[in-house]
């Protein structure tokens, strides 16, 4: 029987035919990808027609989101091409990814972050990486905006997903969704911030499906936080804000593709309130034991949503007019674990008091 080498488990040595890799491409890897895609039985009866919904839980990846699926692409490029440093922005997951792979790779990485507005669970990432670590007094647009302009040198590789590099490896999720279905879902949602994964995902499924793996593709479904939702609305947001702090960004870098992806696939792209973040994310916790950071919930919560809708027609909704027994993927994209403030700050999780013995704790328990 053949065995993948134990070395040699990501996406790039999953999927290296469909990526723009070659023999002499040094393979950066943290055995990245693979995710489970978990079925809900309760999202599924939730939609009241026979769909089935499953979770791509991303934040099963080594840094704990889907990042790193772009960022063993980006640093392996970045190796085969002699660079010495990479540098990113960042709300926090792609500078956790970035810098563990740069570590992996012998590299220096560079992390602009916007200031207080990243999880400390994120903060510690990129500081026990080996990161430097620069807090910039602005957002996360502010922020790629200087690493653009950084980047224009040759010191530094740009490792965010303007990097065409990054596409390519997160197209792998849309992969590995169909290889486990056995064909694409009738509906992708997930939640967008700037819009690469969208991008990515579309891509994907776009190739798969060309290359005949894949018999449809499936309608591309974006949620924004409401306070930082500028496709949405169609207009820049100057201040974004929003509890999910990993998406707030108020000007895209791949606006124009997410906006090609949600078009050519029939999808759409809609909101989601602070409350329907966190109602979302508890909802995930406690219903289905899958604990995913508030950046994620976008897409539970758009789901929820849209079943609980009772606008008619809604232009916008992916689940209604959906055919019987249809498939629903959703990207949860990153581990409850990076952020514990959010849940921790909005409810109270006070434990039970009881003395040290036995009678106390089931006295305390009603037994
Ligand atoms: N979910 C999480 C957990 C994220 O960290 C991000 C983006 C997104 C969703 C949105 O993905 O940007 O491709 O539309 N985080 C970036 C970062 C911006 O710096 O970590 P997107």
């Amino acid at each position: 029987m053949f065995r993948q080498p134990l070395h040699d488990r990501g996406v790039i040595s999953r999927y290296r035919s469909f990526l723009p890799v070659n023999d002499t491409t040094p393979v950066v890897s943290l055995n990245e990808g693979s995710t489970p895609l978990i079925h809900s039985a309760k999202l599924s009866a939730l939609t009241g027609r026979g769909c089935e919904v499953f979770i791509k839980y991303e934040g099963l990846n080594p840094t704990g989101s889907f990042k790193d699926r772009g960022m063993t692409m980006a640093m392996s490029k970045a190796a085969e091409a002699g660079k010495k440093a990479v540098i990113c922005a960042s709300t926090g997951n792609t500078s956790a990814a970035a810098a563990a792979y740069a570590t992996r790779a012998g590299m220096e990485c560079v992390v602009l972050l916007p200031a207080g507005k990243i999880s400390a669970g994120k903060l510690a990432q990129a500081f026990v990486y080996g990161s430097k670590v620069i807090a910039i007094d602005g957002n996360f647009d502010d922020a790629l905006d200087l690493v653009r302009k950084i980047g224009e040198r040759d010191d530094f590789e740009v490792v965010n997903s303007i990097n065409p590099f990054r596409i390519e490896g997160q197209k792998t999720a849309s992969f590995e969704i169909i290889d486990e279905l056995g064909d694409a879902p009738d509906i992708h949602i997930l939640p967008v911030g700037n819009a690469g994964n969208i991008t990515a995902y579309w891509k994907g499924y776009e190739e798969y499906a060309a290359m005949g793996k894949a018999t449809k593709k499936p309608r591309m479904t974006g949620f924004q936080a409401a306070g930082s939702a500028p496709i949405f609305y169609n207009k820049v947001v100057e201040h974004p804000e929003t509890v999910a702090t990993a998406i707030r960004i108020g000007n895209p870098a791949s606006w124009d593709q997410a906006k090609a992806a949600i078009r050519d696939s029939k999808g759409s792209i809609d909101i989601v309130t602070d409350q329907e973040i966190l109602d979302a994310q508890a909802w995930l916790a406690a219903n289905e034991g899958i604990f995913i950071e508030p950046g994620s919930a976008a897409s539970v919560a758009g789901l929820l949503k849209c079943l609980d809708c009772h606008r008619e027609p809604c232009a916008t909704c992916p689940v209604r007019g959906i055919p019987e027994g249809s498939t629903l993927v959703l990207t949860v994209t990153g581990h409850g674990l990076k952020d514990i403030d959010a849940p921790l700050k909005h409810r109270s999780f006070a434990p039970l008091q009881a003395a040290n013995s036995m009678e106390a704790v089931l006295h305390t328990l009603g037994y």
